[in-house]
């Protein structure tokens, strides 16, 4: 792990470091960055102030995840539904992008970043979409971590999209009428196809929602929700939610490790077990 060696002894975050498991890193983190309006309210400042720190921390934890060697780090920067905010902030979070991406070329190429965007980005302002695509044809033969900013995102205009080229595809192959879908159909015709699915999804400032993010690819994600702001989120907030998310135990719906794996039946004689007849019965009844 590269962080470790730019920890001096005695640091706090250097305690945090040493007590991760570099064997069990998250192999996909995915961000909902929330709180840059409250931050900057809380100060007297205007929201924009807010999202141009917002951009710092992004710098940050971009750095913090490729020292920890993090693979995939995907961040919600603007949502479908953040049209809706007033015009004159929305403009600022375009000319931050493209101040980000700017300012970042140099320092993506430098760590072997490959960014990607995932969402409707056409409908982004041309010189917007156009810069976005220079630094994603810049970078798309980086082999090192993969940094993924959500941008007029929305999960389910993503599930609407699959689901139209698995129509569109057996259309043109004249298959239509025999098509029978598939979770991993789905999951291959999803913007984040080429990507692992999240195993820690971070919410800062401490609402409880998923807001339409990743819907489908967070179905076994560990959640972690803090309290702090985006523009506070440092290194120290990002090594305790790794440290959080080394604590849980992910079952995938099944058992734990820990757990014997006996069945039910093994524990409970099967004459003790509900039987066909009040299984027929309960049948019969809602189906009256
Ligand atoms: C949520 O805070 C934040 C956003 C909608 C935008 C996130 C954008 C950035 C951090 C900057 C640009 C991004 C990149 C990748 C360069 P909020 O405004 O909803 O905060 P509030 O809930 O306190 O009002």
């Amino acid at each position: 792990m590269k962080l470790l060696e730019a920890l001096p002894p005695g640091d706090r975050d250097r305690e945090l470091a040493l007590s991760l498991d570099p064997a069990r890193l998250p192999a996909h983190i995915a961000i909902i960055m929330d709180g840059n309006g409250r931050w900057a309210q809380r100060r007297g400042l205007p929201r924009i102030a807010g999202h141009k720190v917002g951009v710092s921390t992004v710098r940050s934890v971009v750095e913090d995840c490729v020292q920890l060697g993090i693979p995939a780090l995907t961040l919600y920067a603007f949502s479908a539904e953040n049209w809706k905010r007033p015009r004159t902030e929305v403009e600022l979070l375009w000319r931050l992008l493209r101040y980000y991406l700017r300012r970042e070329i140099d320092d993506l190429q430098r760590n072997n970043i490959r960014l990607q965007s995932i969402g409707r980005t056409e409908a982004l302002p041309d010189r917007v979409y156009e810069e976005l695509r220079d630094v994603e044809r810049a970078t798309a033969h980086n082999t090192g971590m993969r940094l993924t900013l959500a941008i007029n995102y929305s999960a389910r205009h993503e599930l609407v999209d699959a689901v139209n080229s698995l129509i569109d595809e057996a259309r043109i192959a004249g298959k239509l009428a025999d098509l029978a879908v598939t979770e991993n159909m789905i999951s291959r015709r999803l913007y984040t196809a080429d990507l692992p699915e999240p195993d820690l999804l971070i919410r800062t400032s401490g609402e409880m929602r998923v807001s339409n993010f990743l819907l489908w690819q967070i179905a076994y994600a560990e959640l972690y929700v803090t309290e702090t702001l985006w523009p506070d989120f440092n290194r120290t907030e990002l090594l305790k939610a790794i440290v959080d998310f080394q604590k849980r135990e992910r079952r995938f719906g099944g058992i734990g490790a820990a757990e014997p794996a006996e069945s039910a039946a093994d524990v409970i004689p099967p004459e003790a077990l509900p039987g066909d007849e009040f299984e027929t019965e309960e049948i019969a009844v809602s189906s009256q």
